[in-house]
């Protein structure tokens, strides 16, 4: 299809007109702004390196408004929003960028920008979202972005801004995120932030900040997520930041905060949800009213000085970590643990970390009864004496058990043996008698420390044995020779003799070079003395290691760095009413919809509750999510953020949230009455022109998944009830990307249902064919031949020969748009057709020819999209193309009369 273009600078306008190939030659006038296009132009002439051809779309073939990753306002055709990111783009910003005057949104995440922010930044009044994240921008934020007075979204994070956070930013009174992570921002958090009403998140993660934490913060009482990680602040947290009652997030790790947190914290926070303090010289108790936090899932205060005793924590229900490691806890009391019983409740505890610290006394026997969830356990280096309780081999999920450094005096219990996940096992400690066989079901155990007790026995299915420092006698046993997995075996100090199992020179010049391992200190020991080679060949060359006494790099916590919030359960069990029933607006192949209210009742969202039961969906979910809410366009439905967390019934628990969509679905639009209303039925009716455009804004996202992604995106659902309409009825592609959760596995069988819908979904896919853009394209067909002949592909009269492509295919063009929805003929009272076009005449005139031609054109593209062939299908963007040029003839004819 060729296009063939002229260009009117003259008139602020593009002619756009069309060739051969296609039923209609029309040319039409498309509004414009020549002030936005000479923007873009030098936007685009100062990218240095483009290297997956973002931009060359934007040339003057096409008008501005359809360049790639440029939005448009539907009336003024002035660019409203630029999207680019992601598309490895080189060079500075160009400053003309301020010439940009309608701007809303302007997004360049994670792409290769540099130099500085234009200060021209500061022109775009109505700018709203500044999203720079992860570029190189260097030099100093601009104070005068401040200019920009309907900004939102600051994100800026990722780059290498330098110098100080702009006391002016203190005047963007609608900001409700401030993100300026990962750069090397010096100087102090300014006080004037304190004026930001409308913040919600400030995150300064990663940075060189100093002084202190501003008092005036204490004044944003709509912070949320307070994110003060990796800097270099001292002094202490001021007591105004504990009165921010909807403070959910709490991060000030690896700081030089000092003093103690206020006895009434737990009062004060209600909405505590991860609370993270660790790496600093905090000291005094733990306040005892953190148990009325009820919504803390992490509390994190490694590495810090706390001392006295661990309060009670019953009330902490959804609590899944709890790091207390490397502080002075505990007195060395009998009942320095007994908070341990209190966490009896907890059933979502997955970490728990308390050690080195003082705690005496026994290990409560009511260990057994911590969470089944509880995956690490680490009570080493303290002064716990008395015996290992037996019930521990209830805990069945755990991977790491630390006991070592503690006083133990018993045998190792049995029950072990059940842990059948564990992974590494540290004992060393007085124990004694023998080491159980039942450890060798333990068939994931790849490290175990046994040293410096008094244990006999053998084991099996161990990668790493550490059996040094023991009172191991005799033989050594034969049954170590069928211990195929091992690799590092530790056995100095002890009282071996006889001759070593044959199978054991494999573990020969096994070293590992990795990981932990990258530091080792190789010994040769074998402090046994009676302990022959028996192999003559063989040459037992053990490894020492030299266990790695420094703490967990606390950095390890930067996973929070992003500022993409998450919505635990509990807020969207609120937001949705308890996911009642009346809420319930829709049932899809991935989950339900339910709508909700959040932002104390502020905003109204869509809930997805995903049904994603296998396993590895959960790993990338939430990197998943951030990567889905990278993908922007106006035709799709906006993500706002994820969930994943676990139910109260302790189950996986993943949703994501929506911008709701007031006008529902387009199948509802199609096929169901509006609410009836005493009696009388609202008929919902789109016009023809309604109709094109939704078929125009799917088709346009639909191009944007398939060929402006960094991958291409198949939707793999398409069909009405994925169409959602806003207010002023513009259509939004839901459940896009959402395949991408689901395991290869699961792709082969078609029998899921998750290729699609019936009626929709490709007949390639039907014959185990590997999903692509052109299962897309022929349910996009299907759908726009449903749009305008109000038949479902499912109708009882379609059949596998007599389907509704084929019903389509037969009318044309003889009987031509008869197959058309009559009610697009209609007339309504007022003399206007429901086409949706100002016009007084009837069918007959050369405006209802013009009408016809038109609907055979667009069924003609159904048919085409929806041929059974995939190579007979067009690609996305040529259907974008021939859809415009039918709008234009439209639009363009009426005008003319
Ligand atoms: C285009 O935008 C500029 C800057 O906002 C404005 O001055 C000019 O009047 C606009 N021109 C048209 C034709 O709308
Ligand atoms: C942007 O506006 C300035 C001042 O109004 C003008 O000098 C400049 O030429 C404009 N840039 C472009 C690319 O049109
Ligand atoms: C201009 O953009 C059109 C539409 O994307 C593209 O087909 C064409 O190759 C581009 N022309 C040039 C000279 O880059
Ligand atoms: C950032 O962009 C690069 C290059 O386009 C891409 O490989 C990478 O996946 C992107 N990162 C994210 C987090 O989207
Ligand atoms: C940042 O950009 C680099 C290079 O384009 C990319 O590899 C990386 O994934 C990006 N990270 C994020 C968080 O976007
Ligand atoms: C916890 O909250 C309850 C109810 O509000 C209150 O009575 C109690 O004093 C609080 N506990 C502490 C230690 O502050
Ligand atoms: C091991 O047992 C021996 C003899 O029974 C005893 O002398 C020694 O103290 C014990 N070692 C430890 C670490 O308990
Ligand atoms: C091992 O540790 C030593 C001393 O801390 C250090 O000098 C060396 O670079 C380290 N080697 C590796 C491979 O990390
Ligand atoms: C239709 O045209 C008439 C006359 O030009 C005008 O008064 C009326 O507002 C138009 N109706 C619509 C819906 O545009």
């Amino acid at each position: 299809m060729a296009l063939l273009c002229f260009h009117a600078h003259c008139c602020n306008s593009i002619l756009l007109c069309l060739g051969s190939g296609f039923p209609y030659v029309a040319c039409s006038f498309l509004g414009g702004n020549e002030t936005d296009r000479l923007a873009l132009l030098a936007f685009k002439a100062e990218i240095t390196a483009d290297p997956l051809g973002a931009l060359n779309t934007w040339n003057e073939s096409i008008h501005f408004c359809q360049w790639l990753g440029v939005t448009c306002g539907r009336r003024h055709q002035r660019v409203t929003a630029i999207y680019l990111d992601h598309q490895k783009l080189s060079g500075p910003i160009s400053l003309h960028i301020g010439n940009l005057s309608f701007l809303r949104e302007l997004s360049l995440h994670n792409n290769s920008l540099s130099h500085q922010i234009p200060p021209e930044v500061g022109r775009l009044q109505r700018l709203q979202v500044l999203f720079l994240g992860n570029n190189s921008f260097s030099g100093e934020i601009p104070p005068n972005i401040s200019a920009c007075t309907n900004l939102v979204n600051l994100e800026i994070f990722g780059n290498r801004f330098e110098g100080k956070i702009p006391v002016e930013l203190g005047s963007l009174f609608k900001l409700e995120v401030l993100d300026v992570a990962k750069n090397e921002l010096t100087g102090g958090i300014p006080s004037a932030l304190g004026n930001l009403s409308s913040l919600i998140g400030l995150n300064v993660f990663d940075n060189r900040i100093g002084g202190s934490i501003p008092i005036a913060l204490g004044r944003l009482t709509n912070l949320e997520h307070l994110q003060l990680a990796v800097n270099r602040l001292v002094g202490t947290i001021p007591f105004s930041i504990f009165n921010l009652s909807s403070l959910s997030l709490f991060i000030v790790l690896e700081n030089q905060i000092r003093g103690s947190l206020p006895s009434g914290l737990g009062n004060t926070l209600p909405n505590l949800h991860f609370f993270e303090v660790g790496g600093n010289f905090l000291s005094g108790p733990i306040p005892v009213s953190i148990s009325n936090a009820t919504k803390l899932f992490h509390i994190g205060l490694l590495f810090n000085r706390f001392s006295g005793k661990v309060p009670p924590l019953e009330k902490l229900h959804d609590l899944q970590r709890l790091i207390l490691a490397q502080n002075h806890l505990g007195i060395g009391e009998a009942d320095d643990l007994s908070f341990l019983t209190s966490l009896t409740n907890t059933s979502n505890m997955i970490h728990l970390n308390l050690a080195d610290n003082d705690f005496g006394g026994m290990l409560p026997d009511t260990i057994s009864n911590l969470s089944i969830n509880l995956h690490y356990l680490n009570l080493q280096r303290n002064k716990i004496v008395g015996s290992i309780p037996t019930g521990i081999g209830n805990l069945v999920n755990l991977q790491a058990l630390r006991l070592l450094g503690n006083h133990f005096t018993s045998t190792i219990p049995a029950d072990l043996g059940k842990l059948d996940k564990l992974q590494i096992l540290s004992l060393s400690s007085k124990l004694h008698g023998s080491i159980p066989s039942s450890l060798g079901k333990c068939k994931m155990l790849a490290e175990l420390r046994l040293d410096r007790n008094n244990l006999t026995g053998n084991l099996r299915n161990v990668e790493e044995l550490d059996v040094s420092e023991n009172m191991l006698v005799g033989n050594v046993p034969s049954d170590l020779g069928s211990c195929v997995k091992l690799r590092l075996l530790y056995m100095e100090g002890n009282k071996l003799w006889g001759i070593l199992p044959s199978s054991l020179s494999k573990l020969r010049g096994v070293v590992p070079k990795k990981g932990i391992f990258g530091n080792a200190t190789a010994v040769f020991v074998l402090g046994n003395k009676k302990l022959c080679g028996g192999l003559a060949l063989v040459v037992l060359c053990f490894l020492y290691l030299c266990w790695p006494k420094k703490i967990t790099k606390v950095s390890s916590f930067r996973f929070l760095e992003n500022s993409f919030m998450k919505l635990s359960y509990q807020s969207l069990h609120k937001a949705t009413d308890s996911f009642s029933p009346a809420n319930l607006i829709g049932v899809g192949s991935f989950g339900s919809v339910y709508k909700g209210v959040i932002d104390q009742g502020k905003k109204v969202v869509a809930v997805k509750v995903l049904n994603l039961h296998f396993r590895g969906a959960a790993k990338s979910f939430i990197a998943e999510c951030k990567a889905l809410k990278m993908i922007k366009h106006r035709n799709l439905v906006k993500i706002l953020t994820a969930c994943s967390s676990i139910d109260f019934h302790g189950n996986d628990f993943k949703a994501l949230v929506y911008e709701f969509m007031v006008n529902g679905s387009l199948k509802e639009w199609l096929h169901q009455n509006g609410n009836e209303y005493d009696g009388h039925k609202e008929l919902r009716n789109l016009s023809l022109l309604q109709r094109l455009n939704i078929a125009i804004d799917v088709a346009s996202a639909l191009d944007y998944l398939h060929h402006h992604c960094l991958k291409p995106i198949v939707h793999c659902d398409l069909k009405p009830s994925n169409v959602l309409l806003d207010d002023e009825m513009v259509g939004h592609v839901g459940d896009f990307g959402l395949a991408r959760f689901l395991p290869e596995e699961l792709w082969q069988s078609s029998s899921i249902g998750i290729r699609g819908s019936v009626g929709y979904a490709a007949p390639e896919y039907g014959m185990g064919n590997e999903v692509s853009t052109f299962g897309d394209v022929y349910s996009y067909g299907i759908l726009i031949l449903e749009i305008f002949t109000r038949k479902r592909p499912t109708d009882n009269a379609f059949n596998d020969s007599a389907t509704l492509h084929n019903f389509a295919k037969m009318a044309l063009p003889e009987q031509g748009a008869s197959i058309a929805d009559p009610t697009l003929f209609q007339q309504s009272e007022n003399g206007e057709a429901s086409s949706g076009i100002n016009k007084t005449t009837n069918q007959n005139s050369i405006e209802g020819q013009r009408i016809e031609e038109c609907l055979i054109s667009i069924l003609k593209v159904g048919i085409t999209c929806s041929e059974e062939l995939l190579r007979d299908r067009p690609a996305m963007n040529e259907v974008v193309a021939q859809l415009h040029v039918i709008k234009n003839t439209l639009l363009g004819g009426i005008t003319a009369l």
